[in-house]
């Protein structure tokens, strides 16, 4: 593995899961990343993915450098060509070599803006780190991809044992407009093992084809749910009216009642959650949420040790 920004960069994405299965078996981890360092760089906040890649790399021996942009360095000029004589005050070409220069492997967090779907679709930040960097490139969620997220949550199911999971991948209420990435993510890694994927969502919040071809699609929430064995849930905004949140006149919280629904169904988020928003307290306390956190550790560190491995 060299970069890790989607599935397609993973060889076997079912062999990595089992990696980090071993991986959380075993507390006597290898120092495959002494005299190494990874820097962590923030354009947007975290709580999850920050201290727990910071802790996966401490656990094989890796130094850990973090930068949140926002508030500990320049404004960065994105435009090749532009005359910059206005706020920004430092080239995204000229941040990212310099920063490469201090690390063996960089961690990138660029959520969508939702103001230009085709600059968002692109990976317009996420590119640019690929295109300058002289290291390896982690995701640490992109405009449109959440991978360290989408790994968690396939290792998560696995260590349910069930074989052949119906899982439903459900749209939920949010006050905010929220990128697709996480959905887009999870449905790009999920089909890549034997779980049998649903996606339900109301009219209007489509997800973008090249996520969602081939996957079995509902706008009625209660009958998705019946017989599933994990639910799911997650807001995005509209991607064909890019950004925008169309009203919804259904209820689409998960609830105690929605859950009894399905199959003794496992609750997933990938936190944070708004309770009594996105589903009741009753749900996420019974849920599989930090399961799940805590695999982001673990998911990281089989990352960070392939990439270490492979430099
Ligand atoms: N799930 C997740 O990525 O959490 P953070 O945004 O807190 O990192």
């Amino acid at each position: 593995m060299n970069n890790f920004t989607s599935v397609n960069e993973v060889a076997n994405p079912n062999k990595l899961v089992q990696q980090v299965l071993d991986i959380k078996q075993n507390t006597s981890y290898p120092k495959v990343g002494e005299n190494k360092s990874l820097a962590l760089i923030f354009f947007n906040p975290s709580l999850r993915t920050r201290m727990s890649t910071q802790k996966a790399a401490q656990n094989i021996g890796m130094d850990v450098t973090m930068m949140n942009i926002d508030a500990d360095t320049w404004n960065i000029e994105f435009e090749n060509g532009t005359v910059m004589d206005g706020s920004t005050q430092e080239h995204i070409k000229d941040a990212v070599q310099i920063i490469s220069g201090y690390c063996d492997l960089m961690g990138v967090r660029t959520f969508a803006n939702l103001q230009n779907r085709h600059k968002d679709y692109e990976e317009e930040v996420l590119s640019k780190f690929l295109e300058y960097s002289s290291v390896p490139i982690i995701s640490l969620e992109s405009a449109i991809r959440h991978p360290l997220q989408s790994l968690a949550d396939l290792t998560t199911i696995a260590e349910s044992k069930i074989q052949k999971p119906k899982v439903v991948l459900s749209w939920v209420p949010h006050p905010k407009k929220l990128p697709q990435a996480v959905a887009n993510s999870f449905l790009e890694w999920i089909v890549e093992t034997d779980a049998e994927i649903t996606l339900t969502h109301p009219k209007g919040y489509e997800l973008s084809k090249e996520f969602t071809d081939g996957i079995p699609i509902s706008n009625n929430q209660k009958k998705a749910l019946k017989n599933a064995d994990f639910i799911y849930a997650k807001n995005w905004s509209s991607y064909s009216n890019y950004g925008q949140t169309p009203e919804v006149a259904q209820n689409w919280v998960i609830t105690a009642k929605k859950m009894n629904l399905s199959n003794q169904g496992k609750f997933m988020h990938c936190l944070p959650i708004r309770r009594n928003v996105v589903a009741s307290d009753e749900v996420i306390d019974n849920s599989l949420v930090y399961q799940q956190a805590k695999n982001r550790e673990h998911a990281a560190q089989a990352v960070l040790q392939n990439i270490v491995e492979a430099l």
